[in-house]
């Protein structure tokens, strides 16, 4: 660790953290609350060093999915952020959440910022135009972004691949590239039309950006991945998009508006300078080029291309200060698996809060984390054991063991001497390793050491059974000196623990009528010392509440109303399409068929080939569905299909018709199938 961050510093650290923007146009999901809760204790870490460690973040609330969500709802964008952001701030509050300001993208702020930074780089020979061929959608009347583009990838042939690369060969091309494009707004083919789009010059800072991805700033595993952007030449990055755009206009050019992907990170000092209200000289101070102020951004895996390249360019360009650090962690799955809005691990901040107290969540995240780019899984069985051996069972057990004894035996006031100095010694000697491992964001070997400590105590007070003691006269202050050793090793616990849990620090506080904690506290014993009452300050996790959670997640899956829904991407949540006429449905002919063979297909991802008899007469069909079944459990199944599906040539042959199934998609892909009784052939009414 750096001693910098060792209670005995002598200047403090000015410190901005930031944490990724959440869209806003969905609920935060525990997903989020991985990267929250680590920029939490972070933070507060550093301030108990006595460091200004401000965190400064956002919404980010602009883009296409906002618009276009917004559009479905009937509302104005406006009024769907506004909401988002009061619902995302309250779930923030109540995980307790410390940071200084959360503001929004969608502000005056970020307005000035952005403009000022374009200009910056405009003048400074950063900003190019070109005019481009882009995929137009003539029904919504609008330029397509990639994600809203669907195609045959033009490399391997795999079908329904996004505009910007394919899932299947992990090509990248351009959405005009794909082969049978289809706009996922209107289901129309869209065309290609002209347009002229500004490009920021990425190349102009491939010296200084060689040096920067390989220093301190990053985690070596992203360092060396990044090293593989440079081998085929920094590319021009497009940042502006065309109207209809729900984001901010570029000032000298009308009808063109900044990507969203250009303001998300601005956003960030906008946030800052909110806070800072009028205060300009001391926004310079922070932003400048030389400052020395500390910029940390905790970020996920899949946004470090935005932040570790894109970014520090702009910063540079436009004359500002660049990251000190930029700090990445991986994806979090739950039971071992992606989560999932059918299994009911798709689990949102509030309905977590509904049933779980969030420092459950923060202890076990904390026991979690590393500083690596390492995917976290939440397994709700360990989860439940391990709040329950270390928090109830370990930690508070040891102050409930000896408080009883100084209320009731020693008129509530703490020994004016230690049982047994070396043992405190020992414990307050353990903060300086566990405040380097909070430093390096190396949480799991705070918690391992942490808990060492704590299993320390237990042990010392079970040899010393104080209980035993004071049942023969004469023992009392042997006693009365073990139950303030065993009080101050808890409190040491606490104030170790301060960063995780702030509300049992508070508690504790309380309890032992003392100062809000401070690293260094932990460094002498707290004596002769009036303390209050002990009351319980955590109760078990019982598997009830976690059972009632998952299952109020999968009924959020099916009351989902489109405002509170989770973020997942464009495609991830599917409203209800625009009516059609029974005719239009009538056309449609369903029918009963029985799988009469399925298999693999060579070369592609997601297709199964599929044989279904109708009743005599056999169809051969591509079925995208093989993320969700072996072809094995699926011959002589009974299934929906589409029969009058107009045969589709495909590069594997050719596909006639189609079979119904539901589901978000990968694993959880349900086949529809008759109840018994049905026969191939009949026709679905
Ligand atoms: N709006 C952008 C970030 C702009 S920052 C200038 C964005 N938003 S997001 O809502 O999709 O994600 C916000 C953060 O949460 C990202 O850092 C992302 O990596 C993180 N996570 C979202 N889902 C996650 C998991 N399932 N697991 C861990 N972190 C995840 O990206
Ligand atoms: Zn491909």
């Amino acid at each position: 660790m750096t001693d910098t961050a060792a209670s005995t510093q002598d200047t403090p650290r000015d410190i901005i953290v930031t944490s990724a923007l959440p869209y806003a146009n969905g609920s935060i999901h525990l997903g989020h609350m991985v990267e929250y809760i680590q920029t939490d204790i972070w933070t507060r870490f550093q301030r108990m060093c006595g460091n200004n460690a401000v965190w400064v973040w956002a919404d980010d609330a602009h883009g296409t999915p906002i618009m276009l969500r917004a559009q479905k709802l009937g509302i104005e964008p406006q009024a769907l952020i506004d909401e988002m952001k009061q619902e995302h701030e309250t779930d923030f509050v109540d995980f307790q959440l410390s940071f200084d300001n959360f503001h929004t993208t969608h502000s005056d702020e970020n307005r000035e910022c952005a403009e000022l930074i374009y200009q910056r780089l405009k003048s400074a020979g950063h900003i190019a135009t070109r005019t481009i061929e882009q995929l137009y959608d003539s029904e919504a009347d609008m330029f397509l972004p990639d994600r809203f583009v669907l195609g045959t990838c033009p490399k391997c042939g795999t079908e329904e691949q996004y505009g910007d690369a394919c899932e299947n060969c992990s090509a990248t091309y351009d959405a005009t590239d794909l082969e049978n494009p289809r706009s996922v707004v209107t289901d129309t083919t869209p065309v290609k039309k002209n347009s002229e789009q500004y490009f920021f010059k990425l190349d102009n800072f491939e010296a200084m950006l060689k040096e920067w991805t390989q220093g301190e700033q990053l985690q070596p595993e992203i360092s060396n991945k990044l090293k593989e952007w440079f081998e085929d030449g920094l590319q021009d990055w497009d940042i502006s998009r065309n109207k209809p755009y729900w984001g901010f206009e570029i000032p000298d050019a009308p009808g063109k508006y900044f990507y969203v992907w250009l303001d998300a990170p601005i956003g960030y000092m906008a946030s800052h300078k909110h806070l800072l209200g009028s205060d300009q000289a001391e926004f310079d101070r922070h932003w400048n080029p030389d400052s020395k102020t500390e910029l940390v951004h905790f970020i996920g895996k899949d946004i470090a291309y935005f932040h570790t390249l894109f970014w520090p360019a702009v910063l540079e360009g436009a004359g500002f200060r660049k990251p000190t650090a930029v700090h990445c962690h991986g994806f979090l799955t739950v039971n071992g698996q992606k989560m999932s809005k059918s299994r009911g691990t798709f689990i949102k901040a509030r309905t977590y809060l509904n049933h779980l107290q969030p420092e459950y969540l923060r202890y076990y995240y904390a026991a979690k984390l590393n500083n690596k780019v390492e995917d976290i899984d939440l397994n709700l069985e360990d989860f439940a054991a391990r709040v329950n051996s270390d928090l109830v069972g370990k930690i508070v057990n040891i102050a409930s063991r000896c408080a009883g004894f100084i209320t009731s035996r020693f008129d509530g006031t703490l020994a004016s001497a230690l049982s047994d100095e070396s043992l405190f010694a020992e414990s307050a000697a353990a903060g300086k390793s566990i405040a380097a491992a909070y430093d390096s964001r190396e949480f799991s070997r705070a918690i391992r050491e942490i808990v060492a400590q704590a299993d320390k105590a237990n042990q010392y007070i079970a040899e010393h059974a104080p209980w035993t003691l004071i049942k023969e006269p004469g023992n009392e202050q042997q006693v009365h000196e073990i139950c303030t050793l065993g009080i101050n090793l808890f409190r040491n616990l606490v104030i170790y623990l301060k960063p995780v849990l702030p509300t049992i620090a508070t508690q504790t506080e309380a309890f032992l009528n003392n100062e809000p904690y401070n690293w260094a506290d932990a460094e002498a014993p707290l004596l002769a010392h009036a303390v209050n009452k002990f009351k319980p300050m955590i109760k078990r996790i019982e598997s009830e509440a976690i059972e009632s959670m998952v299952n109020d997640s999968k009924e959020d899956l099916k009351s989902e109303n489109a405002l509170t829904e989770a973020a997942t991407g464009p495609l991830a949540d599917d409203p209800i399409s625009s009516e059609i006429e029974f005719d239009d449905f009538a056309k449609i002919d369903l029918r009963v068929a029985t799988i009469v063979a399925a298999d693999h297909v060579k070369g592609a991802d997601k297709l199964l080939q599929l044989t279904l008899d109708l009743g005599g007469e056999q169809r051969n069909v591509f079925a995208g569905i093989k993320s969700a079944y072996d072809p094995a459990t699926l011959i002589g199944r009974q299934t929906v299909m589409v029969a009058n599906l107009k045969p589709r040539k495909m590069r594997f042959g050719l596909s006639e018709g189609m079979v119904l199934a539901a589901g978000p998609g990968g694993s959880d892909l349900f086949v529809l199938s008759p109840d018994a009784g049905a026969s191939a052939g009949m026709r679905v009414k």
